[in-house]
């Protein structure tokens, strides 16, 4: 949704370039959440003064009117700070439209007293606002956020100026309801950051040359209003190791995602929902409302695995086109460890103590959004055919609007490759509450949805950063078919059927290569024959279901021609209708049990004088024969398929995007991580 970043430093003196230039860099890493404005909140010339630079568009506007000022003499980059506490914000724009008054930061008047950068919405804003209006408050802007702001100086002067800007971040996180994670600064409590979050991601980086005393911060925790604390834990529990009593340099990075932190730290701490981070003097606390409500009462400093080459573009032009050539190595990884090729059998490790429950399911139920839900809907099939257990394939949305029913001996799993989606984790909380036992699949080991479910699949598919999701999606795919092959493993009857679809996983990062090979002439076929067309009809029958409507999503969602993915089985249902010489029509004909079925599809739109683009089997000698273009793959185990025929589709969507002039990486109006309803 929108990507917030701090960057906050004690006892180590840097100018005011650096700052900004750790600021912006840090934006840009983020950019995926949202880029329809940007904006940062740095230091005057001391910290009772704040300066904002925001501009709608991308970092790179604020970039520019930061340099404006510099060339214009009103802003000097070589002034230094020893300390110096500061935040940044990119915004997919939910509550508001994307104008400058609207973007973040947004602050309180008269004279920016307390500052906020948030990502998500305070649902109760309108409430909240009605009343801060009664109180004489006048508002700038349309966001949910500029209340935060007016909040936060209305309960700082209510307290006389006696609360704590801890106590402070406490009394606001009550006044808040929905999901969001948000800093908050303030020329009250110069040099101090206060950041929460609630069903939003939020972490903080800490870099420090010293050895760090704990590895761990224990929570405080303490009523709202008193301040009072009720722990006997240190506060403080976090700090540098000192040298000869002198306080020793420390720097602290608050983001959204990890991607953004990783060139300065690999120490991170990730926060639960209603965590209260207070950052003051060098040192960290955590505190929290209360301690009985069931989170954990120590905070885990972690080191990040994700290397800086893994959020880097490399020799690509763009993320999306990396991640679509990182897959032969992705697939890989999410079956690393997992698969014994030699003795046929999968050990999904995270799912070892629960596989009796679910066999024992009444219902697999299967819940996710857009590239995530396709995912499910490809590996439906061999569940069924592994398991003989039902399974149901919902749209997170659709799930909670039809507020579904179910039970205790439901298996409910929950799909996301960035582990944060607002809809899934609704449902998940829907689910949790009615006591069925919920499995996450997602990409983000420390999102909300690993940490929310009670086991689940990591698919080691590496950070995806490109809007549109490739490599998740193939990741996804294969993580669900080993799910399939362990659960089905009690079963000595499709014993012959697992090894062969182990087999078809061996070869199948050779084949995924061998695909990608062939981006030159997809590249000509997306120039030649589709680029300029306004619509694009895709069809499959069968396991390819799945493929046509995620082949569809992407063509649409990165070049914007619009597509549509048809079950060829419809076809004479309606869509016919929309056959004629000059549609164009890409028609998925591999090689399995249905294909004599989409042989009649093709005769069905040869008859109305389409002539589609066939997706092929290689050596398919009937295909050849076909007239009309040609994308040709590698045959593998029927389930399988669809994990070679996406990639050709991606490719075009790719290329179609570049040759549209479409920015490939950030669509528009579209964000990465939706963690809005
Ligand atoms: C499409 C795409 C989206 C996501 C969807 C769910 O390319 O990326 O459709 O799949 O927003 O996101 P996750 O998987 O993070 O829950």
């Amino acid at each position: 949704m929108c990507g917030i970043f701090s960057y906050s430093q004690f006892f180590v003196e840097k100018d005011r370039a650096f700052i900004i230039k750790t600021l912006l860099n840090g934006l840009k890493r983020l950019e995926y959440r949202g880029y329809d404005s940007a904006g940062i909140a740095i230091d005057g010339d001391s910290p009772l003064e704040t300066l904002i630079y925001k501009e709608v568009g991308k970092v790179a506007e604020v970039e520019a009117l930061v340099n404006a000022a510099v060339a214009a003499g009103e802003l000097d980059l070589t002034k230094t700070f020893k300390t110096h506490a500061a935040m940044a914000q990119t915004r997919w724009a939910t509550h508001g439209q994307p104008l400058t008054r609207n973007a973040h930061p947004q602050w309180s008047e008269p004279n920016r007293e307390f500052v906020v950068v948030q990502n998500g919405i305070a649902t109760n804003y309108k409430e909240l606002r009605t009343v801060l209006e009664s109180k004489g408050c006048v508002f700038e802007s349309d966001t949910d956020t500029e209340c935060i702001a007016k909040l936060a100086k209305y309960l700082y002067d209510q307290s006389n100026g006696t609360i704590t800007f801890a106590e402070l971040g406490k009394a606001l996180v009550q006044q808040l309801e929905g999901a969001s994670a948000l800093v908050l600064k303030s020329t009250h409590f110069p040099n101090e950051l206060v950041a929460t979050r609630r069903g939003s991601p939020l972490l903080v980086g800490i870099k420090t040359d010293q050895k760090l005393l704990v590895d761990f911060v224990d929570v405080e925790f303490g009523d709202a209003h008193s301040g009072r604390r009720t722990s006997s834990s240190p506060t403080r529990a976090f700090v540098a190791d000192i040298n000869g009593g002198e306080p020793q340099p420390i720097e602290y990075f608050i983001a959204s995602d990890a991607s953004a932190m990783i060139d300065h730290t690999k120490r991170v701490l990730y926060l639960e929902d209603d965590d209260i981070v207070h950052i003051a003097n060098g040192e960290l606390a955590i505190h929290r409302l209360r301690r009985d409500d069931g989170v954990s009462a120590q905070r885990s400093i972690m080191t990040l695995e994700m290397e800086l080459a893994q959020v880097m573009k490399g020799q690509f032009q763009h993320y999306m086109q990396k991640e679509i050539f990182e897959q032969p190595e992705s697939v890989v990884n999410t079956m690393r460890g997992r698969i014994n090729f030699a003795t046929h059998t999968v050990t999904l490790g995270g799912l070892r103590a629960y596989l009796a429950t679910i066999r024992r399911a009444r219902r697999i139920v299967f819940v996710a959004c857009g590239t995530s839900y396709h995912s499910a809907l490809a590996t439906r099939a061999l569940f069924e055919e592994l398991t003989e257990i039902p399974v149901s394939v919902e749209l997170a949305s659709d799930f909670l609007d039809r507020t579904c029913p179910v039970f205790r001996d439901d298996v409910c799993v929950f799909i996301s490759q960035s582990g944060e989606t607002a809809d899934t984790i609704l449902a998940l909380r829907a689910c949790i509450d009615r006591g069925a036992l919920c499995l996450g699949v997602t990409n983000t080991a420390s999102s909300s949805i690993s940490r929310m479910t009670h086991c689940g699949v990591h698919i080691n598919a590496g950070p995806e950063i490109g809007v549109a999701s490739t490599k998740a999606y193939t990741s996804q795919y294969i993580a669900l078919v080993l799910m399939a092959l362990q659960l089905g493993d009690d079963r000595v009857s499709t014993a012959a059927r697992r090894a062969e679809i182990m087999d078809g996983l061996r070869d199948m990062p050779q084949q995924i290569a061998d695909v990608l090979a062939t981006d030159t002439g997809l590249h000509t076929l997306a120039k030649d024959v589709l680029f300029g067309h306004a619509s694009l009809l895709i069809m499959g029958r069968g396991y390819q279901n799945a493929t046509v409507l995620e082949a569809a999503l992407k063509i649409k969602e990165v070049s914007y021609m619009h597509s549509e993915g048809i079950l060829a089985g419809e076809l004479k249902h309606g869509p016919l209708a929309l056959i004629d010489e000059n549609m164009p029509v890409i028609l998925f004909m591999t090689k399995d049990a249905l294909y004599p079925k989409v042989q009649s599809a093709y005769e069905q739109i040869t008859a109305r004088k389409g002539c589609p683009i066939l997706l092929a089997n290689e050596g398919d000698t009937n295909a050849e024969k076909m007239p009309g273009h040609k994308i040709w793959v590698p045959r593998t185990v029927d389930c399988l398929q669809g994990l070679l025929n996406v990639l050709p589709m991606q490719l075009l969507s790719y290329h179609l995007a570049v040759l549209a002039g479409v920015d490939v990486d950030c669509p528009r109006n579209l964000a990465k991580s939706v963690t809005v309803e």
